[in-house]
């Protein structure tokens, strides 16, 4: 039997569903969803109910439509302690945060029967993390680590249902092992490709978790005053993620702040011997294109050695000209299509009537605390990460005074993720004593 034949997906959200659709494609797969039970997992587990299991991909472009289909699942669990049988795959789709308790809760014998553990947007270190758990518990199960999740998925009305849309499929993914090349990785490269999109393995899966935008641009562009302000106080005017001063967040303190957190994580992928990022390379060829009137390929390739405020003018003129999408079509009043008018969530009440925190920033400061903890642990500077930090616990201390009509969410907690922290940099540490080792060895 090879791993897909059973497939377990943890997570209720609609990355679970277009997972599902994609691993069922392959004949002979059966798949299972399980997820905690919540507020918001209800309607999930009731729209399932009512399908009969049977869920539904659509797409919104017509280019996407690899990712379309249909399929029914094969089981559900309702609390991740109540799953049961043999899962040979087991598919983290929660948040990074999210992957520790996830799998405390699965039953021992569950878990000692998993042979490998995909990660589909995991952060810096989970693939560690995740390791150093299994370790603990005797286990060596390969993990699997995917730079990011494959698009934009959503419910079409906002809540749980049986079915989704895929509105986005990225040009292109990165995917590393913990086994380096492997049967398992092959299959999820194959089933990635059939999408249309390219996968690049790497060689370490750290390396494929650093290949993620979000880790370069989110802290900045949410740990400022204006977002933290929009996110966290004002009803009004609704601000903009991507647009400049006064619209949005974006000015050139805000890319100073982007450029220099970028320099700080490159140094601890350094110090690791993991191969950095050129972030302005990574802005458009993995993200979204400019006009070559706009950014040079010369000053693309050229980025890492500019000086810093050479490099602050080009991604400040990257987001200047994605202000709109340059490569739409201009209406007749010459205007092109409003490519930066993504509003900044607000604090929300969440099913449960409590003040929540939305996705971003509230990923982002697992996210950056993590890669503040391990700075630490390598001793490797990061001011800017420290300001951004305290500027975003501060902002949720406030919240946290100013929101006393309801109960708050955990996401309200100044933390320090101590414990993931700790088992991240265990990990960090084992396998820079291999590589010393490995130094150390003399060559035949
Ligand atoms: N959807 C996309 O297009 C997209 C794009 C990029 C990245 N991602 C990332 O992919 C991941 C999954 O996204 P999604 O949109 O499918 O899901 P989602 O709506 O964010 O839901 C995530 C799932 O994680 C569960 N969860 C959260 N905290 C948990 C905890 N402490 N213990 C156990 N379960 C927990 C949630 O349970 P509850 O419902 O009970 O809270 C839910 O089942 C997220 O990290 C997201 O940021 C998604």
């Amino acid at each position: 039997m090879n791993d897909f034949e059973r497939v377990l997906i943890a997570g209720t959200g609609p990355t679970s569903l277009q997972l599902a659709v994609m691993v069922k494609d392959r004949p002979g797969s059966v798949v299972a969803i399980a997820g905690r039970k919540s507020v918001r997992s209800d309607g999930f587990f009731l729209a399932f109910r009512e399908s009969d299991r049977k869920v539904r991909v659509d797409v919104q472009n017509d280019k996407n439509r690899g990712a379309a289909g249909e399929c029914v699942v094969d089981e559900l669990f309702q609390g991740f302690e109540t799953v049961a049988g043999e899962w040979r795959m087991l598919v983290l789709a929660v948040t990074a945060d999210a992957y520790t308790h996830v799998l405390r809760q699965l039953d021992d014998r569950v878990l000692a029967r998993v042979r490998c553990v995909v990660l589909v947007s995991p952060t810096f270190g989970s693939n560690s993390l995740v390791r150093n758990f299994l370790t603990s518990q005797g286990l060596n199960a390969e993990v699997i680590s995917f730079s990011s999740y494959l698009g934009d998925t959503r419910w079409p009305e906002g809540v749980p249902a049986d079915r989704v849309l895929t509105a986005a499929v990225k040009k292109r993914l990165y995917i590393g092992s913990s086994r380096g090349q492997s049967a398992n990785l092959d299959l999820l490269c194959e089933m990635h490709h059939r999408l249309g999109v390219a996968m690049e393995v790497v060689d370490d899966p750290v390396e494929a978790e650093t290949r993620n935008i979000s880790l370069y641009v989110h802290p900045a562009l949410f740990m400022n005053d204006i977002a933290l302000n929009a996110v966290f106080f004002e009803t009004e005017p609704v601000k903009y993620v991507y647009k400049l001063v006064p619209e949005g967040p974006v000015a050139p303190s805000l890319v100073h702040e982007m450029v220099a957190q970028w320099k700080e994580l490159t140094e601890i992928c350094r110090q690791m011997g993991v191969p950095g990022v050129n972030l302005l390379r990574f802005m458009v060829d993995d993200s979204y294109p400019v006009r070559e009137e706009s950014i040079s390929r010369r000053d693309v390739e050229r980025f890492e050695r500019l000086p810093s405020i050479h490099q602050e003018y080009l991604v400040y003129v990257r987001y200047a000209s994605l202000l709109v999408d340059p490569f739409s079509e201009p209406d007749a009043d010459g205007r092109y299509f409003d490519f930066s008018a993504i509003p900044i969530r607000r604090v929300f009440v969440d099913g449960a009537g409590r003040w929540e925190v939305p996705r971003m920033p509230k990923e982002d400061y697992y996210r950056t605390k993590v890669i503040q903890g391990v700075a630490r642990h390598m001793g490797v500077a990061c001011p800017t990460i420290d300001t951004l930090i305290a500027r975003y616990e501060h902002a949720l201390e406030d919240a946290g005074r100013a929101h006393t009509d309801r109960p708050l969410s955990d996401a309200f907690v100044v933390r320090d993720f101590r414990e993931d922290v700790a088992m991240i940099c265990d990990e960090i540490g084992k396998a820079r004593g291999d590589r010393r080792a490995d130094m150390g060895r003399p060559t035949t």
